[in-house]
């Protein structure tokens, strides 16, 4: 099974791109909507909860775990690799910022707009990765501390986000010339549509399908990795907070029924 571990509802906009890519491999997903959001965590907590998460998909069966929450990502992976992998040999673990940014980079856009929670734009992960690619891009970092919370706990399509969406985009543009803008946060897909509203002349991504294909070239290049994966399109999902809330917004979202099961994670 590959693990997808998020801190909410956010990493499913990971996860659909990798079942529209690898429908036969078997997922878990978690999403520690208990302790959301993420983006506001220190570094500290970022690397206790993504740890405690990952532990627990490992005990699911989980070969892989994708940890599909930037902030995560950003500031815990390098030290979850580095200090605490090693208990569990064998088992691997991926982010999101690293995959994200080959993509685009190759791209050829110079003036990239990369909206992300606070945690991850205070890590500097994107600005340092697409700086390893090309030194002339030139990242404009913006943190939108209201967008995760609110599409995370039902605020999605309300007034309130919709000016937060504005009030944020307004002040990226005076940072200067976008060609490109990069949604850097797993929640941040949901309101797409109307950040793309607000950017005319630059295009917006979304990871998803960035991650997706990074991982099947992981997977063709990582056989012995792979030959562990089981493959019979088995799907589970689990948040540590509120059932009903994940389900309603995976239902708006995939417009079918997704079930989720309630965990405690520590
Ligand atoms: N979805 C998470 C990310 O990609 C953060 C949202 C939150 O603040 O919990 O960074």
């Amino acid at each position: 099974m590959i693990g997808f571990f998020d801190s909410g509802v956010g990493g499913l906009t990971v996860l659909e791109e990798v079942h529209k890519r690898l429908p036969e491999y078997d997922t878990v997903y978690l999403g520690d909507s208990a302790r959301a959001p993420y983006g506001e965590k220190t570094h500290d907590q970022l690397v206790t909860y993504a740890w405690q998460g990952i532990e627990w998909l490992f005990a699911q069966g989980c070969e892989l775990v994708i940890l599909a929450c930037n902030s995560a990502s950003a500031s815990a992976l390098r030290e979850i690799q580095q200090t605490k992998l090693h208990a569990c040999p064998g088992k691997r673990v991926l982010g999101v910022i690293r995959p994200t940014v080959e993509e685009l980079a190759e791209q050829g856009f110079r003036n990239i707009a990369v909206f992300s929670t606070e945690a991850t734009a205070r890590s500097e992960a994107y600005t340092h990765e697409f700086h390893k690619i090309n030194p002339n891009i030139h990242v404009i970092s913006h943190a939108c501390v209201n967008w995760g919370p609110m599409i995370e706990f039902g605020k999605l399509g309300t007034k309130e986000l919709e000016d937060d969406i504005e009030k944020e985009i307004r002040a990226v543009k005076q940072k200067g010339r976008i060609d490109a803008v990069l949604l850097a946060c797993t929640h941040y897909p949901y309101i797409k549509k109307d950040v793309e509203k607000m950017f005319q002349d630059a295009p917006v991504f979304d990871q998803g399908p960035f991650i997706a294909l990074s991982l099947q070239d992981y997977l063709e290049r990582h056989v012995e990795i792979d030959v562990k994966l089981t493959k019979q399109g088995q799907r589970l999902y689990f948040v540590t907070g509120s059932v009903p809330q994940a389900e309603m917004i995976a239902r708006d979202r995939f417009g079918f029924d997704v079930h989720f099961k309630q965990m405690k994670i520590a």
